[in-house]
């Protein structure tokens, strides 16, 4: 536990079984002297040995009695339990829990309703946890660590919970019955007001066997009608476990940080000011608003999204989404509400794979930083027949290519004439596009491939 630089042990354990698992590391001494030994014995008389030998049985039998000893306590605290797999594991075991957090209720052994054996191979078992809604500011913050603690979590709004309730149920689905016993499943919270709950399982220094399988299903419920429709934050960090958001849509969050890694993260409708969303190697797919930053990331995994981004009287919306190795879709649709068009930033960009991206909206006189960026795959960028500024559209072995109409009527109504220039390279294509001499300051847009086309539709 104290090897590993960023985890303590957790200070609050389960008191019923919490003993048992001390008297588990005799097993690795039986297994380990008994048989050199017992070989030994006939090849060595010195009077060392022996009395080394007798040592070791009487080592042996005390340390066995004990275990059986303790596994009678056991048995009698956990009837329906079996322990026997679990001794050949190392204890005590090494939970990898942040310094920085609390726990301030673990379930308990016998806290779990048992469902059973429900698709007649993994066991399946239920806790649930409620969290108070503040009416000021609600801090959620949902953890997991450990080897088996991934899976999914899904977050909806629920008609049957009272307004100032957040209610998460945990499913945990495992291939033994003794795994459920090393489920820490907490609340806890963190030094600043966020409070939320933790999943532990230990983490095995040696690769696991067939048996050790387990993972979690949590459904984090909001009220449909909360007394404060403003959550302040929500942050995940959920190694190796799906997100699923469904329609939040009562709810706006001012800022939102979702961490996963090899699962995919999908929303219906979430709303919020800022966000950070990423996972790895799994993509990211849905219906995303903000009113000033979105940050998608992921790797080897698509995404594939539909993004509003709202400048308000205080921001000027940025918006970021970046992969690798798979393809990038994304409509973008800018919206203001400051009184004025807003400025923006649009910067996506994938490797090895396509990516396309349409603004569909934006405000007449909006100030838009488009960059889209791929390698050998083709590009396509279809902005807003609004859009004014300069582009760059680079590509190499196919050329760029722009399609801009310069007898397009002024979609805005105000009867504007459009101005189109460029100016072709081998490589490159800029220019700029603008309604009558265009404003002050103008927008700007780069695209970027290699060994394919690249395509700017204005
Ligand atoms: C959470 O669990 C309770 C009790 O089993 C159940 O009534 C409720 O519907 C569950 N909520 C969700 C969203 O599954
Ligand atoms: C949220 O984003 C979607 C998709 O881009 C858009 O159609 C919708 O109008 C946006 N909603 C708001 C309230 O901004
Ligand atoms: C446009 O965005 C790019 C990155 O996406 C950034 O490097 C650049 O400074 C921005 N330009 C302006 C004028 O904001």
């Amino acid at each position: 536990m104290a090897s590993a630089p960023h985890s303590r042990p957790l200070y609050q354990s389960p008191p019923a079984y919490g003993a048992t698992y001390y008297a588990v590391p005799h097993q690795p001494v039986v297994n380990v002297v008994v048989v050199p030994a017992r070989d030994e014995r006939h090849r060595t008389n010195s009077r060392f040995c022996r009395a080394f030998f007798w040592g070791i049985v009487i080592w042996v039998l005390l340390s066995g009695l004990v275990r059986s000893y303790m596994e009678v306590i056991h048995w009698h605290h956990r009837r329906r339990h079996h322990f026997p797999y679990a001794v050949q594991w190392p204890a005590p075991w090494e939970y990898q829990i942040p310094d920085n957090l609390y726990m301030n209720y673990c379930t308990p052994s016998d806290g779990w309703k048992d469902l059973g054996r429900v698709d007649g191979r993994f066991w399946a078992a239920e806790t649930s946890f409620y969290l108070l809604l503040s009416f000021v500011d609600t801090q959620l913050y949902f953890i997991s660590r450990g080897d088996m603690s991934g899976g999914s979590s899904k977050f909806v709004v629920d008609n049957n919970l009272q307004r100032n309730l957040v209610r998460i149920n945990v499913t945990v689905r495992y291939a033994e019955p003794f795994l459920r016993d090393l489920v820490k499943a907490c609340e806890v919270f963190r030094t600043n007001d966020e409070m939320g709950v933790g999943l532990f399982t230990p983490h095995f220094q040696d690769d696991r066997s067939w048996n050790q399988f387990m993972w979690f299903e949590t459904t984090i419920s909001l009220p449909s009608y909360p007394s404060n429709h403003i959550i302040e934050n929500l942050e995940t960090d959920l190694p190796n476990t799906v997100h699923e958001i469904k329609n939040l849509a009562p709810y706006f969050f001012e800022n939102v940080h979702l961490q996963g890694s090899n699962a995919p993260i999908t929303s219906d409708a979430f709303h919020f000011r800022q966000a950070s969303i990423k996972t790895s190697n799994s993509p990211i797919i849905g219906t995303f608003n903000t009113t000033d930053s979105l940050v998608l990331k992921t790797m080897n995994g698509n995404i594939k999204v539909d993004v509003g981004a709202t400048a308000t009287r205080r921001s000027s919306p940025n918006v970021v989404l970046s992969t690798s190795n798979a393809p990038l879709e994304a409509n973008v649709h800018l919206f203001s509400t400051k009184g004025e068009a807003g400025q923006y930033e649009v910067a996506t960009s994938t490797s090895n794979s396509p990516l396309g991206v349409t603004i569909g909206t934006q405000p007449v006189d909006a100030i838009i930083n488009f960059s889209g960026s791929t390698t050998n795959s083709p590009a396509v960028a279809v902005l807003n027949p609004l859009f004014e500024g300069t582009f760059d559209v680079h590509s190499t072995v196919f050329g760029p290519y722009v399609r801009a109409d310069a007898r397009l009527e002024d979609p805005s109504g105000r009867g504007r004439k459009r101005f189109v220039f460029m100016r072709n390279g081998k490589r490159d294509i800029q220019g700029s596009v603008s309604w009558d001499k265009g404003g002050p300051s103008m927008g700007k847009a780069v695209l970027k491939t290699t060994n394919s086309p690249a395509t700017l539709n204005l």
